[in-house]
């Protein structure tokens, strides 16, 4: 999705901006640019389409600047053309800003405030920008003025605007988008994603909706709307800047996956005492058993690890579960039990679905736990507690690593909510056990690259459809893995309920069609190859991969055992890597696909 990157105090602001949307090029756009000024008079406004190097090429070594604001565009309003790119210019050339979100009444404020002004773009942004021109040349200065646009908005923004009459003040604002401001010496950057400017400073001031800042190069002032001055103490994001290289990989995608082991160790190292128990705060453990059922509410690959953690908190800690999809549980709420507790899983923490019933659920008073890989995010800020999924930065905009992560954090607190209301399961359940036993079975898939490559190639090489099949936990990770497939490959894939299959969608199997068929259950293993047989007796190419106690010759891929609830962890690197390989071999960008955002900022 958009990202936003700006600066003011560094004599080499236009490389701190081209760095800073580099870094952002993992949360998908399709074109980028910047504006920059010396303050002694020169400025310059680059846009391009396509990808950040096409900007640096534009970029002419004599562009440079003291302050100046830049981003990249994930089209929303308006198609991705260097017309709508970013920065958005007021039509006497005096304003620019870079725009995240949505303006919903777009239309209506330019109709009512803009007739007299030539829109030169399709954008809501540009209608914010001339908003800020028309109400300065009514006579508001450029605080009052901005924040008289900004209160007339309606939907969500995160932007940074630039008065080229006053080069030495830079403003910002949100209003459900993320944004930042980071502190340096002498300097302040702004950035939607800590991330971007790591390597500048790691002292960030979070804003809070309604907000607006006005920075120079040593000043930093925040206030409401309203002019409500407001106070803020730095945080550290501790995050190391070196997690963001690749070393010797092609693709942030498989050095994720690869990193999945080890993430699994980091989560059991951070939430396992020596004595077994699960650390985590005991206030939310005590809100937890005060529920009378647990709603996840989650998207994309995050929902999928919801519909794995369910039976985790169903059996571990015999709470009725519930699991959503953010996107229709916002507007579609269901008749709620009567002590509800929401889970959100989400591994930016910015999902704007999720965010958009956290709101919602708040307003209704019912305590709520954010499972997020970016502890400073706002559903993390804005849930009750809070939980860190330790994975590091995740750039591929294929999640991998934080599908993992998310299911071991589930089984941990699972598995302490059972020990917290004495479930028997949950005090048999050695959990670090468990975990450290699916580390080292993801260990021996990684160590078959060569196989999966090869079946990638043979199965989906060149088919335009998939389907991967399976039962309970095998069901789960079979929707996962289709979604891997889909996102970096475009092959139209499903995931599919093996004992479905027959109601219907078998009339879509053909000659050689690929069906990957997971058996991991010993309860349902049986039924599943009976289905597996049902597909090839029409013709197509069953790949049966099968825990190892259950397997048979027919198996070309045989994973180590672990519980059956826990099976997804070693299950999806297999998926997650035939996903990886098709779309290498399909001479795809496997961590850019095209049309997706890492983070899903707009509803
Ligand atoms: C997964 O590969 C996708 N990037 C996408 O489905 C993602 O999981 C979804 O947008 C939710 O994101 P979140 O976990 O950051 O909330």
């Amino acid at each position: 999705m958009c990202g936003i990157v700006g600066v003011i105090g560094r004599q080499d602001a236009t490389q701190v901006l081209l760095g800073g949307l580099e870094k952002l090029e993992y949360r998908g756009y399709d074109s980028a640019g910047l504006y920059v000024n010396d303050q002694h008079g020169h400025d310059h406004l680059i846009r391009r389409v396509g990808r950040i190097s096409a900007l640096e090429a534009a970029v002419m070594p004599d562009i440079q600047g003291v302050m100046g604001i830049g981003h990249t565009r994930w089209a929303t309003n308006g198609r991705p053309t260097e017309a709508n790119a970013h920065p958005q210019v007021s039509s006497d050339e005096r304003f620019y800003l870079v725009h995240n979100g949505v303006i919903t009444n777009a239309q209506a404020l330019a109709d009512r405030f803009l007739q007299n002004v030539t829109l030169a773009s399709d954008t809501d942004t540009e209608v914010l920008v001339q908003l800020v021109a028309v109400f300065a040349r009514q006579g508001l200065d450029t605080p009052a003025a901005f924040k008289k646009a900004l209160s007339l908005c309606e939907g969500s923004y995160a932007c940074c605007l630039v008065d080229r009459l006053d080069p030495l003040h830079l403003y910002a604002a949100k209003a459900k988008s993320p944004l930042l401001i980071g502190q340096g010496d002498g300097f302040y950057v702004v950035a939607s994603d800590a991330l971007a400017m790591l390597d500048r400073t790691d002292q960030f001031l979070e804003l809070e909706d309604g907000e607006v800042v006005t920075l120079t190069a040593d000043s930093c002032r925040i206030e409401t709307l309203a002019g409500q001055v407001q106070h803020r103490t730095p945080i550290t994001v501790a995050l190391d800047a070196a997690d963001l290289d690749l070393g010797p990989y092609p693709y942030y995608m498989l050095k994720e996956i690869d990193e999945q082991p080890a993430v699994l160790r980091r989560l059991v190292s951070r939430y396992v005492e020596a004595d077994s128990r699960i650390a985590v705060d005991p206030a939310l453990l005590t809100a937890l058993a005060a529920a009378d059922r647990l709603y996840i509410v989650a998207a994309g690959t995050s929902y999928h690890a919801g519909l794995v953690g369910k039976p985790l908190f169903e059996q571990l800690a015999q709470v009725p579960t519930e699991v959503h999809l953010a996107s229709e549980f916002g507007y579609h709420q269901p008749l709620l039990a009567e002590k509800p507790f929401f889970i959100f899983l989400s591994q930016s923490g910015e999902t704007a679905d999720s965010r958009q019933v956290l709101v919602n659920v708040k307003r209704q008073g019912f305590p709520s736990l954010t499972i997020t890989n970016v502890a400073t995010s706002t559903l993390a800020r804005e849930a009750d507690f809070a939980l860190d999924l330790c994975a590091g930065p995740e750039i591929a905009v294929a999640s991998t690593k934080a599908y993992t992560a998310q299911i071991a954090v589930e089984a941990l607190l699972a598995q302490a909510l059972g020990q917290q209301r004495g479930v028997p399961a949950a005090q048999a359940f050695d959990v670090a056990h468990q975990l450290s036993l699916a580390a080292t079975a993801q260990e021996a898939i990684l160590a078959e690259k060569p196989t999966v490559h090869a079946l990638a190639g043979e199965l989906f090489g060149d088919t335009r459809d998939a389907f991967f099949i399976g039962r309970g936990a095998d069901y789960a990770v079979s929707l996962e893995a289709a979604l891997k497939l889909k996102e970096i490959s475009y092959v139209q894939a499903e995931g599919f309920a093996a004992g479905e299959l027959k109601h219907g969608t078998i009339a879509l199997i053909t000659q050689g069609t690929p069906v990957v068929a997971f058996i991991t259950d010993p309860a349902t293993a049986a039924h599943t190859r009976s289905n597996a047989q049902e597909v090839e007796a029409r013709g197509g190419r069953v790949l049966r991969i099968a825990a190892a106690s259950l397997a048979t010759p027919d198996d070309e891929l045989v994973v180590q055992d672990v519980p059956s609830l826990l099976t997804p962890l070693v299950t999806i690197v297999v998926g997650q890597l035939l996903a990886y390989f098709t779309s290498l071999d399909r001479g795809y960008d496997v961590d850019r696909p095209r049309n997706l955002a890492k983070s899903v900022t707009v509803e």
